[in-house]
Parts: structure tokens; sequence; C-alpha cells
């Protein structure tokens, strides 16, 4: 009988076909994630699951699926997932790395650049008829090409934001849990502790893992290391920012601006007082989202699955302890 795969979404089709290729593959049809009996239910008649960074996958889900052998994530972050919970239970977890790196770098610049030069801003003034004249003082940003940029993360993703500084003739600074000789040859990057980094950046740019120590990482004391005229891009993890503090930081001037792919909770409320601040720019958790990178991930998460469910090891696998074969 052939396995059971649940898709807690409609993924891209490329990964969708593939997956129905090996296996008994139902795919939750709505655009918002299944509820949490829903999900707990499928589970519990599933071989696999493709789940999304919407889904959690702990400890009480994957009590009530006895069959489940791998859950493979549609994210290359997976704070979502109890990977100690899984590896006790025999349970493989995979995700999307790679793929996706250069289109969320894009982005994260895309962002950058939007608040330095106040792009949202300018279109809004344009659409609400308030162009009268070229104005000398007309909406000012501030440079980005031979600025500082701070990077909290060096990673993949971290590294092509780099490369996309160079071209930019900006001074790079990152930090990390452990040094880049390699890059910091090739680019020209310096490593600096996190408080000279957000004391000398004029961008900073976060790119780490939310984990028990990055939450709340930038927070009131961090915020206000930064310069008042430095902007604060995350395209990381919302809950790596205290947004309470972000908030309070550029409503008081001691930060010039923020733009947020990643939001703590999301979606973020209409109501969210960062809303009401002109130099912030949100966008809904979309760094990734360009067609080609979409469909990579589907079909890396579909041979994941593939991988696990045949007695393969499966290529993004996270907690190889949990792996059943040789
Ligand atoms: C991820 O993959 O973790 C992104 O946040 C969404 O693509």
């Amino acid at each position: 009988m052939s396995k059971k795969v649940f898709v807690t979404r409609e993924i891209p089709e490329r990964g969708l076909l593939l997956l129905r290729e090996h296996f008994t593959v139902k795919v939750w049809p709505e655009e918002l994630p299944p509820p949490r009996d829903v999900l707990l239910r499928e589970a519990g008649d599933a071989d696999g699951l493709v789940t999304l960074l919407t889904d959690r996958v702990d400890a009480e889900l994957l009590d009530h699926a006895p069959r489940l052998r791998i859950v493979s994530n549609y994210a290359v972050g997976y704070d979502n997932f109890d990977l100690r919970a899984a590896t006790a239970r025999d349970v493989m977890m995979t995700n999307t790395p790679g793929v996706l790196t250069e289109t969320t770098a894009d982005l994260a610049f895309a962002l950058l650049m939007a608040v330095a030069r106040r792009i949202v801003e300018s279109v809004d003034f344009v659409k609400r008829g308030q162009w009268k004249t070229w104005g000398p003082q007309l909406l000012l940003g501030q440079d980005i090409h031979g600025a500082t940029l701070g990077l909290v993360g060096l990673g993949r993703i971290g590294l092509s934001m780099a490369r996309r500084a160079k071209g930019f003739d900006m001074q790079v600074l990152y930090s990390d849990v452990a040094r880049n000789e390699a890059a910091e040859r090739e680019l020209g990057l310096t490593f600096v502790d996190l408080e000279t980094l957000l004391r000398q950046s004029d961008f900073v740019s976060l790119h780490v893992p939310l984990t028990p120590a990055t939450r709340h990482m930038l927070n009131r004391e961090s915020l206000k290391l930064m310069k008042p005229t430095a902007v604060l891009i995350n395209t990381a993890r919302g809950a790596v920012v205290d947004e309470e503090a972000l908030y309070h930081a550029l409503k008081s001037h001691h930060l010039a601006g923020a733009g947020l792919d990643v939001t703590d909770p999301e979606p973020m409320e209409l109501s969210n007082k960062l809303l009401s601040l002109e130099n912030v720019v949100v966008v809904p958790h979309i760094a990734s989202a360009s067609v080609k990178t979409r469909t990579r991930m589907a079909v890396m998460a579909a041979e994941n699955m593939v991988a696990g469910l045949s007695g393969r090891r499966p290529p993004n696998i996270l907690n190889p302890k949990a792996i059943p074969f040789p």
C-alpha cells in the first residue's frame, strides 16, 4: 500500500507532482493553515508531513502520529520544529537550505534601499497628489553607497548580502558565533562584536535563526546602541526583535527607520503601532517569494520526503540521529 503524505498547503505544482509519483498525497486546500485539530488528525494517519513555518511540529503532534517517519519543512528556518522531540521519537526532520539564499538577500537589500531612499513614502506622496514640483529638500533620504552595513549573522544569506553590499562600495562589518576568515579575505569584511557592529553601522541587517539565544536580541538596550541615523532590516524572524522597543526607538528618533519582512506575530495586526510610522516598511514575509525559488523549495521539500520514505538519507536532514536505516 502506498505511503500517505499530508501537505499543509498548496505548494508549487512541481513539488506536488513529485510527491504524487510516489505517495498518496492529501493537500490542505485553504489559504490559512490547517487548524490544530485538523493537523493532529491528519498527522495521525500520515507517514510523512510537508509543513510550512506556520505549522508547529512538537511533542504533542508527534505523539498523535504513530506512523509518522518524516516531516519536511517547506522553509529553511525550522523554529516551528521541536527537533529534540522528533529525534527522541525517530522522526526525521528536513528543511530547504541554499535554494532561497539569493532571493532572500535580494529582498533584504530591496528593503534596505526602500527605507534608505524613502521609496514607499515617495510612492504614497505621488499617489496622494502631493507632487507639486521638484523640491530641493523633498523626501531626502540616506546614501547607501559608501555607508557601513552591519550583518548580524554571516550564514549563507548574510554572505549574499555582503556580496551585494560590496557592489555598492559599502564597508561591511559582521558578527557571528564564529569567524569566517575566508569571507573576510574574499570580501574585505570586518569581524566585530555585536555591540561594535550596532554602534558603527548605518544599516543593520539580521541573518540569524530564531533560537532562545537570539530571541529579542535587538531589544531596548541593544537598539539604544545604534546610531540615530541607522536603519534596521529584518528578514530573519520577527521575534529576533523586540517590536515594542523598536517602536519606541523609531518614535523617539533614536533610530531612523526599519524594513521588516518578518514580524512577531505574523501576520502583523493592522493596529500595530509600527504601521503608523512613515519610516517603517513592512512586507508580508515574502523574502523567498520568487516563482523560481518557491518552485525549487517545493521540489527540495518533496525530494527530502521521497528519500526519507524510500529508505534513503534525506539530503537535508536536520536530525541525522533519527535516520532509522544505515
Ligand atoms: C524560510 O524559508 O525560513 C523563510 O522564512 C521563508 O522562505
